[in-house]
């Protein structure tokens, strides 16, 4: 019997339970994963804490790293040893997105990573970078891709350009490394002086304390000198969105990614019509741009930011933990 995490349907911290599972060889096409970490995420927070609460039982956490333990019939990119890191959308080879929704996702739609070993497609992982600890690998398959994607696929990032990053989270992190990692310039926001310079430390150029300074998007465009920024890494949602069309420049590059004010609000199609900007949806990405994302970290070595792990049977401790905001980065279960 291996350990697994199960979220009862509905979710919620006091529904979650440790439950043992019988491990099975893989099949055809499948692996077999000894999974060491997990990471969290807000979607994983939103499945466990009740707030988008499973229908069934469901073991939750998308992002999971480990070793390959077996490999079925017909798998020929993985082998016994390889350690690999789980793909948010295992069926999304590349090219345009062919999911609106989390019907495939696991820890979602379907059963995720929070378990000691998984047999499952061999599409649902991909390698890990080479040299990263289980818990690293672990930060990149929902935050690490999702800013890779927002800058390098749909922002076709270059050097020079400049990126205005919001607050200390996982997928902001993520976007400033990924920025100075291609030679860009980053302004860089938080509610906390000391987190403030912790981004600094990371390379960050310009900050700004958005609670101290609501007209923020005005003083990112000062320093640009009055151009507006390039690329905005959007993770707040409503109540930020109008600060970051005002940060952009013409025809400037918003990534609308997060939601940690509301899921729905009032912009000002005035400001996004007249600066012609490019208003983004962003969903994670595909397996392809999983491997390139892991192709640049190998080329460069950089490391995620993890603030803290956390064990397996811990899970609560740890969403409560990311539910203060405390951290700084990522917050990881390791096993
Ligand atoms: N669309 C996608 O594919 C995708 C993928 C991953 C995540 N997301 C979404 O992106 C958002 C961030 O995710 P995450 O995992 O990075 O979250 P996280 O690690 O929990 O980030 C929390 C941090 O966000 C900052 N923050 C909170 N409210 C803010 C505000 N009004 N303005 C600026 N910063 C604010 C705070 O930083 P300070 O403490 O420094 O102020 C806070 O510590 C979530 O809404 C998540 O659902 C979307």
């Amino acid at each position: 019997m291996t350990k697994a995490i199960v979220v009862q349907p509905g979710g919620g911290f006091d529904r979650v339970k440790v439950e043992g599972r019988e491990a099975r060889a893989p099949g055809a096409g499948e692996i077999t994963v000894r999974l060491h970490a997990c990471s969290l995420n807000y979607h994983d927070y939103a499945v466990v804490s009740g707030m988008w609460g499973p229908k069934e039982p469901r073991i939750p956490m998308a992002d999971g790293a480990g070793v390959v333990t077996a490999v079925g019939a017909g798998v020929s990119d993985l082998a016994v040893g390889d350690r690999v890191v789980s793909a948010f959308f295992p069926g999304w080879e590349d090219g345009a997105p062919p999911f609106a929704d989390f019907a495939t996702v696991p820890g979602d739609g379907v059963d995720g990573y929070a378990r000691e070993i998984v047999t499952t497609a061999a599409s649902a992982f991909t390698h890990a970078p080479k040299g990263y600890s289980h818990a690293e690998a672990a930060t990149l398959t929902t935050a690490g891709l999702t800013a890779w994607r927002a800058l390098h696929d749909d922002g076709g990032l270059k050097a020079g350009d400049t990126v205005l990053v919001q607050g200390t989270g996982g997928v902001s992190i993520f976007a400033l490394q990924f920025a100075k990692m291609a030679g860009a310039t980053v302004i860089a926001t938080s509610s906390s002086a000391e987190k403030l310079e912790k981004l600094k430390a990371l390379g960050a150029d310009h900050l700004i304390d958005y609670r101290k300074t609501p007209n923020w998007g005005e003083i990112a465009r000062g320093f640009t000198g009055g151009r507006g920024v390039d690329h905005v890494v959007e993770i707040g949602g409503p109540g930020t969105v109008e600060q970051s069309m005002i940060a952009a420049r013409i025809g400037g590059h918003v990534s609308l990614i997060g939601i940690l004010t509301g899921l729905s609000g009032e912009f000002s199609m005035l400001t996004a019509l007249l600066k012609q900007l490019r208003l983004q949806g962003v969903l994670v990405g595909s397996r392809r741009q999983q491997r390139d994302m892991i192709r640049a970290i190998d080329a460069n070595g950089m490391k995620p930011v993890i603030d803290r792990s956390f064990g397996l049977e811990e899970i609560v401790e740890a969403f409560k933990y990311q539910e203060s905001n405390r951290h700084f980065g990522k917050i990881c279960l390791e096993f």
